[in-house]
C-alpha cells in the first residue's frame, strides 16, 4: 500500500529486536567509575542521609566494595578521604598514613591491577574551612601555595599506587604541578584524569554531608560560572597543554551541552561527574513514588553518554550493572 506517511520512523522502533539493533548510544560497566568514601577511624560504615544507599566506608567495607567493583567490571573507582582530623593546610591529604593514601594502598592491595584505582586529588575534605586550597592572610584561596601541595599530594597517591590522580580543586596549573611531580618522582604511567570543567554548583549539596566538610560560603573564586561555556573550552585546552590525559565536565546533568562541547573539541577521552545531589534528586523522586527509579537511572546513565562523555562516574556504577544485565 503506498500513500501517506511515505516515511515511517516508528517501524525502526516496532519491535524489542529492531530497537536494540539501532540503538545508537551503549552503557557497559567498563564505562563507569564508582566514587567512595573512606572515613578515617569508623567501625561500621555510616549511611550518608542526603544520599540513600551510599555510605562513608570503614577500611574494611571499602576494600570489599572496590572488589565488588573488580568482579563487576567496572572502569574504575574514584577514592575520597574522610580524615578524622582536618587542619588549615589539610595536611591529611598528603601524610601517606592519610586516610585517602592508606585506602588508595587497601584498594591496591585488594585488587591490583584488575581495575583503576583512582584517587581524588584535592584539599577539600581535609581543610578545616573546607575550600579546595589553602588560605592566604586574607582568607582567599591561595592559588600558587595550594600547587605546591597538590604536587605533593598527587605523588603520595601514586606512592599509595593509585593508577590514577583526579585533580579536582580548579586551581590554576593544577594539571601541569602534578604532572612535573609526577614525572619528577618516576610516575611516568599515572594517569592523570582532570576536573577541567567544574562548575560552582549547587548540585554539589550531599557531597558535603559525604565528606563531612565545614565549608562556609562558596566556591566562586575557582570553580566557574554556570552560564559560562566557552570559559569551558578554555579550561580544557589548557589541562590537555598542561598534560592531562582523560579531561571530566563535572556536574553532568545541567551541563550535558558542555560535555558534548568538550567531546567535538578534544581527542582525548572525556568523562563525566553524575554528581552527588543528581543522585540525589532520582532518590528522593524515586522514594516518593514520582518516578521509576531503575528506568529513570539508565536514562540518566545513557543521556550523558549520549552527550559525549566516554567515562561516567556515578553512585549508581554497581546497581548499574545489575540494572544493565537484567535488560539483556
Ligand atoms: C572536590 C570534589 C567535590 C566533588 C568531587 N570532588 C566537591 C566540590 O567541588 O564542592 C563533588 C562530587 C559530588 O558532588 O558528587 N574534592
Amino acid at each position: 500500500m503506498t500513500g501517506f506517511p511515505g516515511v515511517r520512523p516508528r517501524r525502526l522502533r516496532s519491535s524489542a529486536a529492531i530497537r536494540k539493533l539501532v540503538s545508537e548510544t551503549t552503557l557497559e560497566p567498563r564505562q563507569l567509575i564508582l566514587p567512595m568514601f573512606v572515613r578515617e577511624g569508623i567501625d561500621e560504615p555510616i549511611p550518608i542521609s542526603s544520599m540513600p544507599g551510599v555510605c562513608q566506608h570503614t577500611r574494611d567495607t571499602a576494600r570489599k566494595a572496590v572488589a565488588e567493583a573488580a568482579q563487576l567490571g567496572l572502569g574504575g573507582v574514584m577514592l575520597f578521604g574522610v580524615p578524622a582530623e582536618k587542619d588549615e593546610t589539610g595536611s591529611g591529604g598528603i601524610d601517606p598514613d592519610g586516610i585517602l593514601n592508606v585506602a588508595i594502598r587497601d584498594a591496591v592491595s585488594e585488587v591490583g591491577d584488575d581495575l583503576l584505582v583512582m584517587g581524588d586529588l584535592c584539599l577539600d575534605e581535609f581543610t578545616s574551612h573546607g575550600h579546595c586550597g589553602v588560605l592566604d592572610s586574607e582568607g582567599r584561596v591561595d592559588n600558587d601555595a595550594t600547587l605546591k601541595l597538590y604536587a605533593e599530594m598527587g605523588v603520595a597517591q601514586a606512592s599509595a599506587g593509585a593508577h590514577v590522580v583526579g585533580p579536582s580543586g580548579m586551581m590554576d596549573g593544577q594539571v601541569g604541578v602534578v604532572r612535573t611531580a609526577l614525572d619528577g618522582a618516576g610516575y611516568l604511567d599515572t594517569v592523570i584524569l582532570a576536573y577541567s570543567v567544574k562548575y560552582a554548583s549547587a548540585f554539589f549539596g550531599p557531597f558535603r554531608e559525604a565528606v563531612g566538610s565545614s565549608l562556609q560560603g562558596d566556591r566562586k573564586t575557582y570553580q566557574q560560572d554556570p552560564g559560562n561555556a566557552r570559559e569551558a573550552i578554555r579550561e580544557v585546552d589548557l589541562d590537555l597543554a598542561e598534560g592531562a590525559d582523560i579531561v571530566m565536565v563535572k556536574p553532568a546533568l545541567a551541563y550535558l551541552d558542555i560535555i558534548r562541547q568538550v567531546r567535538d573539541h578534544v581527542d582525548v577521552p572525556v568523562a563525566a561527574y553524575n554528581i552527588s545531589g543528581e543522585y540525589a534528586m532520582v532518590e528522593a523522586a524515586a522514594a516518593n513514588g514520582w518516578i521509576d527509579r531503575e528506568k529513570a537511572i539508565l536514562e540518566t546513565l545513557l543521556s550523558i553518554r549520549r552527550a559525549g562523555a566516554d567515562q561516567i562516574l556515578t553512585y549508581w556504577a554497581a546497581e548499574a550493572v545489575a540494572l544493565l544485565d537484567a535488560r539483556r
